[in-house]
């Protein structure tokens, strides 16, 4: 089967390409706006790149024409962010995490004693990880 991209729309060619690479694991991200409101929000677009220097890289789309997802927004402005591989007994907490909450009701997010801060972090870790990356 074949399919040309020029002829499907975005929606289409997501549901074909998330299709393609399977499975993939979820980074769950946690970063602070510029009051200090943490982020969490799930991104599976997301893989290692390279060892020296040590790169990730995430697709992290936009809510609409120059309206970036609040994690990519607070990325560009503070430049520090957490991945939180999630692991399974968190899918439910994970996937709410990905409702599009308006920016001023972030502080809702903040889940409880899933989250703590480890030192020199801005951003919140999962206390129940099976690993984590620190970027800055
Ligand atoms: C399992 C899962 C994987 C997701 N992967 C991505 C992704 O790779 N890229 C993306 O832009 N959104 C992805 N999303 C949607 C975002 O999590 C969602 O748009 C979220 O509201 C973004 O939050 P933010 O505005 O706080 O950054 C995913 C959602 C789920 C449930």
């Amino acid at each position: 089967m074949q399919f040309d991209f020029k002829e499907m729309s975005p929606p289409e060619r997501y549901k074909l390409l998330l299709a393609t690479v399977l499975p993939r694991p979820i980074a769950w991200i946690t970063t602070r706006d510029a009051r200090g409101a943490i982020n969490a929000a799930p991104f599976s677009f997301f893989n290692v790149f390279g060892n020296d220097p040590a790169t990730v890289g995430v697709g992290i789309g936009s809510k609409g024409p120059r309206e970036p997802k609040d994690t990519r927004a607070n990325i560009r402005a503070n430049e520090q962010f957490v991945v939180n591989l999630v692991p399974f007994s968190l899918a439910q907490e994970m996937r709410i995490t990905s409702i599009a909450f308006p920016r001023a009701s972030k502080r809702q997010r903040r889940p409880g004693s899933i989250w703590h801060r480890p030192n020199g972090l801005k951003s919140p870790a999962l206390r129940k990880r099976r690993f984590r990356w620190n970027a800055r």
